[in-house]
């Protein structure tokens, strides 16, 4: 068969293989969920750490994770403590982290995997896959990387890695393109170490193969890369067209009684779903906040003080919060818990309503 980019040739595909590995058993970084295999052979890594690691891992930076692995592992150190936790545990350990979804899913999966699969976590894909929040990518990380079984995985930096080796010009996030990369990943691994070639793929990429500026002239597999041959590696991946994200304004209402603050649950769907914050009109309107306070909460208000405000990117939303302070004239709250600013540390809060409590205690202690 000639040698296409969707069929390289066995040559390439063993050059590739043993350059990608060679670099990455000398070059790879000493992370918490990576068990020792430096002497070669496959030494078996812990399949709960490797679960835990990829869904921090999707989404967020290798440096972030670390600190999060390490407390989440010594407060859950097995699927058995997780599943018997309580979910506002699980979020609070998450806290900072983002896409709190991941951690629900997380919960559920080890729930599962104690009641359906006897506490062990399945080795193949297709039973990997039945877990909550595991997907393609994630059951071929776990698959190959803790059972040493021979599946592809394609994330962000992998898909950049083989659009370079293959000079891929159509947009990666295309679903036609994302397609081939996951035919290319699968043709590419190998029945040997398919653990070490995929983590070398996501090593490569964040360490290499980098999205500006990839260090060709460091790389090892750069002989065998069609676009550094082309110079055309600046111009890969290519992406489709971002969507800008939404402007929308969250007004942030701080109301005092006696030194305690109104704290309340988000709803159980949506963003940062059963996650606690200060009580938050979602709009335009801040004119309208005390009558909003007296309709929703139960309470009216003096004139809020608007105190500060500050800018939150989710990834469909550019959000402006505004910060707001009032104290309580009259009424009996009618949701939510009075709590002192020093005394929310159990609470799960998302990353915006922790800077608007730091604004909070700021503006108090002035
Ligand atoms: N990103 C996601 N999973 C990873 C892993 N196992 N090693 C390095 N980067 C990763």
């Amino acid at each position: 068969m000639p040698e296409d980019s969707c069929n390289p040739s066995p040559e390439r595909v063993t050059a590739l293989r043993r350059a990608l590995l060679r670099w990455y058993r000398e070059n790879r970084r000493d992370l918490p969920w990576r068990a020792d295999s430096s002497s070669g052979s496959f030494s078996g890594f812990n399949p709960y750490h490797t679960l835990v690691s990829e869904a921090m891992l999707q989404q967020t930076q290798v440096a972030t994770v670390i600190p999060y692995f390490h407390r989440f592992i010594a407060a859950f150190p097995t699927v058995e403590d997780l599943s018997a936790a309580e979910e506002q545990r699980v979020l609070r350990l998450w806290q900072g982290l983002g896409y709190y979804r991941r951690a629900r899913n997380l919960h559920a999966a080890a729930r599962m995997i104690v009641e359906r699969f006897d506490g062990q976590l399945p080795s193949a894909v297709e039973e990997l896959l039945k877990l909550p929040g595991v997907g393609r990518y994630t059951a071929g990380a776990i698959a190959s990387i803790a059972f040493n079984r021979r599946a592809p995985i394609v994330d962000g930096n992998v898909a950049r890695v083989l659009s370079r080796w293959f000079a891929i010009e159509e947009p990666v996030d295309e679903p036609r393109t994302r397609e081939r990369l996951w035919k290319l990943a699968e043709h590419l691994v190998p029945p040997r170490s398919p653990g070490d070639f995929n983590q070398g793929m996501m090593e490569l990429g964040a360490m290499v193969c980098a999205p500006k500026s990839p260090a060709c002239l460091v790389c090892p597999v750069s002989s065998h890369c069609d676009a550094h041959r082309r110079g055309i590696q600046d111009r890969l991946p290519a992406m489709l067209p971002k969507r800008k994200p939404k402007p929308v304004t969250h007004a942030v209402l701080a109301i005092e009684k006696r030194g305690r603050y109104l704290f309340e649950q988000r709803p159980a769907d949506g963003l940062w779903s059963n996650m606690w914050q200060l009580p938050t009109r979602e709009g335009e309107s801040v004119a309208s906040l005390p009558q909003w306070a007296a309709d929703t909460l139960g309470l009216c208000i003096g004139l809020p003080e608007r105190v500060s405000g500050f800018t939150h990117q989710t990834t469909h939303r550019t959000i402006r919060f505004t910060v707001h302070h009032a104290s309580v004239a009259s009424g009996r709250k009618r949701r939510g818990a009075w709590h002192r600013l020093d005394a929310v540390d159990d609470l799960p809060l998302p990353k915006p309503q922790l800077e608007a409590l730091k604004i909070v205690r700021e503006h108090r202690s002035a």
